[in-house]
This record gives C-alpha cells, structure tokens and sequence, in this order.
C-alpha cells in the first residue's frame, strides 16, 4: 500500500520513514501537490500532506479518480482543503490537531523579545565589529498588556508565558464562555484592539477571520504597538499593515506566516529574484522580523505529527476512521 508524501523535505523523511514504514510504502515527493503534481499519486491509495498542498476541489477530484482514498495531514490546519470535495469523494482526511502548542507559543515569544530588544540588528552589528547600541533601545515587557486573539491550545499557551512576563494578558476568542478559566481577561476584539501594545493571532484562518487585522482594525491599535502573526498568513492584510507600519502606528511587526507563502517558504531561493513586491517590500523595515513558517519547528513536535499520522494511518488499515483524528468531527 502506498502513501504519497507530498512536500516532503529530508526531516520530514527522518521523522517519518520510522514512525510509518511497517504499516506502508512511502513515497517521498518534495513537490507541492496542486493540480500539475496531482498525476504522481497513480498507483498509491492515499497522500501525506502539509500547509501549502493544494487540496481544492479540483484536485481531490484527479485524486479521487487516481484511487486515493484517504489525505493524511501532517499539521493542524486544514483551510486548504475542500472538506465537501473531500467528503464528495469518499476521502477520509485526517489531521493531527495538536503536536506541541509550546512550539509554537515558545516562537511567538521569540520573536516578541528579538524585535522588542532588536536582538536581529544587534546580531549584525556585533558581527561587523559595530558595537554601538543607538537605535537598538527596548521596553520592558513586565507592566504591560498582551492581547491574544484566539484561546487553544497555544494561546493557552502563550498566555501563560506572557504572565511570566508579569504581562497583563486580555484574550479575545467568541467560543470561549465567560464562565471559563482562562491565563488572561476576556474582552472583545475591539478592546483587545485598543489596550494591547502586543497582539499575537493563534485563531484558526476561516471565513470570519480571513483579513481580521486590517486598516480598521490596525487604527483601533495604540500608537507604536506590536502585532505577532504565527497562525495563518491571511488573518492579515499585508498592504494595510505595510502602511501602518509606514505611518510609525505599528512600530513592530513578527511574522511566521505569510498570505502568499506558498511560493516561498520552506525554499531556498536565495540565488532567484523575488517577484512577490508586498513580500519584499516587508523585508525593507529594520522593524520587521520574519521566519518562514517555523514555528512548530521543533524535534518534539516532529516525533508528535508522525507519532499521530502513524495512528491516522492505522485507523484507516483497520477499518475504523472514525478513532483517527478527523477533520470536521
Ligand atoms: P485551537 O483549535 O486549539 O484554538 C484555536 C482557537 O481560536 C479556538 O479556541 C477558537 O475558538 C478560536 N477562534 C476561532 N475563531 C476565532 C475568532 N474569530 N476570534 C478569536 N478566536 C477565534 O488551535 P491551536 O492549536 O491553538 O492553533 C491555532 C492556530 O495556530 C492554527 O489554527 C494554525 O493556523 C496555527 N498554527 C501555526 C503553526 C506554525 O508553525 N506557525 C503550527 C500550528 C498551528
């Protein structure tokens, strides 16, 4: 039985090929599946998966066509596949819905103390012989507010990293009730807005938070706040965030995702021209530090994803899909 891994890079095969090799034949394919690489899953009956793959209608469809009868994904997100297409067809797809909140809150907080204590510029200089500290002055994070939007597992998370701070942490999160303990006070987004100097996203991406962060939202902000974005690049909107960070209201910008990261991240493109002109333009401010979607990038969330696409896959074998993790149950 073969499972196209699609995506695949050689740490993807180090966690993998063990977790996965007594119940399946992997084949290890480093190119995004989308409508052009859907053809190389001929002859296998189901797809290993990540954050860029294309799993829109049409392409589960050739998928369909092509036999496969299950999509194992290897995150927690799943806004890039059509569930109905999915379910349509008869593909049960799988996900692995939490490998290591503390990965991912662990790498918010890094970005938070590198652009607040500009460790990045720092770095540089010291690497150049320029021991000069003018421009590098910082604040300190004890005393203030952190707003979070989003209360899972990893704003959980990260909130109580943050009150280790001795921060005051207010949450926003509309599927929370008021009655929940919760590491922080609950507001609404507009509160959250007005009284943070930090906001960090950890809300899935869905229709109702697609742009969430906008030139509206970003207005509500005070000035010189920071805003952290590890969740999903769409929850903001690029070109406004570029003009408040033109305008001085954003004064710091964290960023392990990008809307458009599809054709960048996890790539060497070190010796190619970026095209992207809002990607590159991001990359101008000394005020803005970005990892290309790294953040749940450690070797304990690794061991979890394939730890629990080992058990996804299993439940598949045995006949009882309904005891792997399901998307949409
Ligand atoms: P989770 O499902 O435990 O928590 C998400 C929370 O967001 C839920 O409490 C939900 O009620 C809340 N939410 C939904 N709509 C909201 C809205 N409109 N406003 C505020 N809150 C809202 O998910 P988890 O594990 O905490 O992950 C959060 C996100 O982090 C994922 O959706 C994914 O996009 C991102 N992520 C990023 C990674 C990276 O490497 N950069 C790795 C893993 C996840």
């Amino acid at each position: 039985m073969r499972v196209c891994v699609f995506s695949s890079k050689p740490y993807d095969e180090l966690y993998l090929r063990p977790a996965l090799a007594d119940a399946c034949e992997l084949l290890f394919l480093p190119v995004h599946l989308n409508s052009h690489t859907a053809s190389l899953v001929e002859g296998a009956v189901g797809v290993c998966c990540f954050v860029n793959d294309d799993l829109s209608a049409g392409v589960i469809e050739v998928l369909a066509k092509s036999g496969i009868q299950f999509i194992l994904l290897r995150c927690a997100g799943f806004n890039q596949v059509d569930l109905n297409a999915a379910k349509k067809a008869g593909i049960f797809v799988a996900r692995v819905p939490e490998y290591s909140p503390y990965a991912v809150a662990e790498h918010a907080v890094g970005l938070i103390l590198a652009l607040n204590r500009n460790i990045h510029r720092a770095h540089n200089r010291v690497r150049e012989g320029d021991y000069s500290l003018q421009g590098l002055m910082g604040f300190d994070l004890h005393g203030k507010t952190v707003g979070v939007l989003g209360a899972g597992k990893i704003g959980r998370a990260f909130c109580k990293i943050m009150q280790g701070f001795g921060c005051t942490v207010l949450i926003c999160d509309p599927n929370v009730d008021v009655n929940t303990q919760l590491p922080g006070q609950l507001v609404d987004f507009p509160t959250l807005m007005q009284q943070s100097q930090i906001v960090s996203l950890h809300c899935p991406l869905t229709p109702q938070t697609r742009h969430i962060i906008n030139a509206q939202t970003l207005a509500l902000m005070p000035p010189r706040a920071m805003l952290i974005n590890t969740s999903r690049g769409a929850l903001v909107d690029t070109p406004a965030v570029i003009d408040a960070l033109k305008s001085g209201r954003l004064a710091y910008l964290g960023l392990d995702v990008y809307e458009e990261e599809g054709d960048l991240f996890f790539e060497d493109l070190s010796n190619q021209v970026i095209q992207d002109d809002v990607f590159a333009r991001l990359t101008t401010f000394p005020n803005v530090l970005i990892t290309a979607h790294q953040a749940f990038f450690t070797h304990e969330a690794l061991a979890r994803i394939a730890e629990v696409t080992h058990h996804n896959l299993c439940a598949f074998i045995q006949g009882d899909p309904h005891s792997a993790h399901l998307v949409g149950e």
